[in-house]
């Protein structure tokens, strides 16, 4: 029941905060140690690179993963949409060992996958917001989100579920494997901060309306662009804005533009940059200087200890590894209302369906 909300959506993003306190409660103790089966930490610890597998907005919050596991675990990890791993697979590490992400559990592309793992007889973890899936049944491990039902075709609290899931079980394997990184990342105080955070900018919906009626309702492209980790909500932030609005939108590595992109700028063409971290953060903003010469309406989503006094908007500061689960949420309300300025059915985006169950 989405009570007074107009869409699912805007229920969906404001519950995100509750959904980061949820994830605490179940899989942290009072110390905030996680509380994941030994089991499969010990199986995670036996293998020599992680592989992620997901679609659509699952394989984004897969980008973000594979950070996580390799800052807090040292295990190299690697990120894959499923439906080019179905019909590709690469040269496998020895001992591979898959998660799964996906929201609903019942993506046949990454369905696909699992079917081949198990035959190569290779151990696998479902992470899902579905109990009793097909996939969360079929891998050798499956751990919940959590995030309550999502109705909305357009994937947001699933999103940041998946992120923060994705630290605390990066922190648990980091410290079943004794890494210091894995000890020192205090994920109980910072899943705290995020969630008050998250709040903070849902809490700003009228600014985050305005700027998508003054800037994205009339454009036919739009771009959002940062490097690394920013890059990766880039992805997500255009997936939202196309899927719902229909705004032709693309994340970019905002170091490519000059190879090929900064041709499509032309006069008003919304550049949206995302900036939180110390060692990219000039670079991308001399990028969007480049973009501001050639005539783009330019936005930005700063954290605050990287923020200038014209940033559009500013985002509450957190461990710099956690910054997806704040930057993106202002880009889910921008989708949102830009969806919502043209009269669409926001829950229910043409063309598309919650579960895609067919590969
Ligand atoms: O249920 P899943 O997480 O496996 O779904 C994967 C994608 O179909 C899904 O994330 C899709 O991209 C969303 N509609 C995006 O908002």
């Amino acid at each position: 029941d989405k009570g007074t909300y107009p869409f699912y959506m805007l229920k969906e993003v404001d519950e995100q905060p509750v959904v980061m306190r949820k994830l605490v409660q179940e899989y942290l103790d009072d110390e905030g140690i996680p509380k994941i089966d030994p089991k499969l930490l010990a199986q995670m610890k036996a293998a020599d690179r992680l592989y992620i597998v997901g679609a659509g907005t699952s394989y984004h919050a897969g980008l973000i993963g594979a950070r996580l596991f390799e800052r807090l675990t040292g295990i190299s990890t690697q990120v894959f949409i499923s439906s080019e791993f179905a019909y590709e697979q690469p040269i496998m590490a020895a001992k591979p060992f898959f998660i799964f992400l996906t929201q609903s559990g019942e993506t046949a592309d990454s369905r696909e996958v699992l079917v081949n793992v198990k035959k190569q007889g290779w151990p696998s973890l479902t992470i899902t917001n579905v109990p009793k899936s097909t996939l969360s049944r079929e891998a050798s491990f499956t751990l919940l989100l959590h995030a309550g039902p999502e109705i909305s075709v357009a994937s947001t609290k699933a999103y940041t579920a998946q992120v923060a899931f994705q630290a605390i079980l990066a922190k648990a394997l980091g410290m079943a494997m004794n890494k210091e990184n894995a000890a020192n990342f205090d994920i109980k105080q910072q899943l705290g901060l995020v969630a008050i955070g998250m709040q903070a900018i849902v809490d700003s919906k009228d600014e985050l309306e305005s700027i998508a009626s003054r800037y994205l309702s009339q454009p036919r492209n739009a771009f959002y662009i940062g490097r690394g980790i920013d890059w990766s909500v880039a992805l997500e932030s255009a997936l939202k804005l196309k899927e719902i609005s229909y705004v032709q939108a693309e994340g970019f590595a905002s170091g490519e533009l000059k190879h090929g992109t900064i041709a499509l700028i032309e006069d008003k063409t919304p550049v949206i940059g995302i900036i939180t971290q110390d060692r990219t953060a000039n670079l991308t903003r001399s990028n969007l200087q480049e973009v501001v010469s050639r005539g783009a309406s330019v936005l930005t989503i700063a954290s605050k200890h990287l923020s200038q006094p014209d940033d559009t908007i500013v985002l509450p500061d957190v461990d710099p590894l956690l910054s997806p689960l704040l930057s993106v949420v202002p880009a889910q309300l921008l989708a949102y209302y830009t969806s919502l300025g043209k009269g669409l059915d926001v829950d229910k985006p043409r063309n598309l369906a919650k579960s895609v169950t067919v590969q």
